[in-house]
């Protein structure tokens, strides 16, 4: 085994928290089952003890000692982690004691993930539990999708940072609530709505109501969200003087970074926090512009990061 890996194992058996890449954006992880570890994530980010974190499995035989599954359940599970290996998180009902009652802030659901990257695969397989993992980020800051966005900004609380270079998806998973009927989509992420109705051949439910933090039943849903420090404006048609312009395909005007020259919203997502992350420079500028992305797709949890990103507290 990889040394940095064996160590990020010990670190883990020890109770403590790694930082390691995901196919989406970079996870804080702890032993799931570790009342301490999970404190310490929530510690680390800064994060409210009420806004629950996902539990990351190796795979559906994992995840069956976590969650209550069906038949519908599994197969979509097994479609989506083991057959287009796209990023979708499931909430079932919590069958398991051991999971530390933080991972789920005293819920009676969990939360389940797969990730597709060898770097967590190999974490999760070799450590052999499941892992909690938010996104190692400060609450309420952008998402990390590179080993530097988090050592910039956790790096000196943690003892490991394991380093898979950029991350292929770039926004969080999609997350969706397989304990109603209908299915309610709690989340938009990496992985579109039309791609789960597709396979499900069936409508799903879009929760629009539920971005206020404390109404819960996604309750990281918050109004501000994935914030650089300079103010964001969406749907911008032109820099004003002294903004930062991010472009997404063919435009006229100047920018400073283009999310996808080609109009491509895969890549827009690749590209989203580390160009935001990369812009933020109050010395610089005094403020980022962003174009208008297209709402369809996974152009829709681009929208949902960016809307949140750009939300003035009243
Ligand atoms: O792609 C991802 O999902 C990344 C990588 C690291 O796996 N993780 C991630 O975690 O985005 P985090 O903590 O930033 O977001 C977790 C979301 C929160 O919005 C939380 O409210 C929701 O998952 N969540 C967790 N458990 C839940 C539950 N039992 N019911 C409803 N929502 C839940
Ligand atoms: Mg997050």
């Amino acid at each position: 085994m990889d040394s940095l890996l064996l160590q990020a194992i010990k670190y883990l058996k020890q109770g403590e928290i790694v930082a390691a890449p995901t196919d989406t954006v970079y996870g804080l992880f702890g032993d799931a089952t570790n009342d301490d570890a999970i404190q310490k994530i929530y510690r680390v980010k800064g994060r409210p003890s009420y806004n629950p974190l996902i539990v990351h499995v190796n795979g559906i035989d994992m995840a069956k000692t976590i969650g209550q599954f069906d038949n519908e359940s599994e197969s979509i599970a097994n479609y989506f982690w083991n057959i287009v290996k796209k990023p979708l998180t499931i909430v079932l009902k919590l069958t398991n004691n051991n999971i530390s009652k933080y991972v789920t802030s005293g819920l009676k659901t969990v939360a389940l993930r797969c990730p597709y990257h060898k770097i967590a695969i190999d974490l999760i397989s070799e450590f052999n539990g499941p892992l909690a993992a938010p996104s190692a980020n400060t609450s309420n800051k952008l998402s990390p999708t590179s080993y530097s966005m988090v050592k910039n900004d956790i790096g000196h609380k943690i003892p490991l940072i394991l380093d898979g270079g950029e991350c292929n998806i770039g926004i969080e998973s999609t997350i969706i609530d397989l304990t109603r009927r209908p299915y309610v989509i709690l989340r938009p992420g990496g992985v579109s709505n039309e791609d789960i109705e597709a396979f499900l051949n069936t409508n799903i439910v879009f929760n629009t109501t539920n971005n206020n933090y404390n109404t819960v039943i996604a309750p990281g849903m918050l109004k501000k969200h994935y914030s650089p420090n300079l103010p964001l404006r969406i749907n911008a048609t032109a820099p004003h003087d002294g903004e930062a312009f991010i472009a997404f395909g063919i435009t006229n005007n100047k920018y400073d970074a283009n999310l996808s020259a080609i109009g491509d919203l895969y890549e827009a997502a690749k590209n989203l926090f580390s160009t935001l992350s990369k812009l933020d420079n109050p010395n610089k500028y005094n403020g980022i512009a962003i174009m208008p992305i297209p709402n369809t797709g996974i152009g829709i949890g681009i929208n949902d990061r960016i809307k949140r990103a750009s939300y003035k507290q009243k």
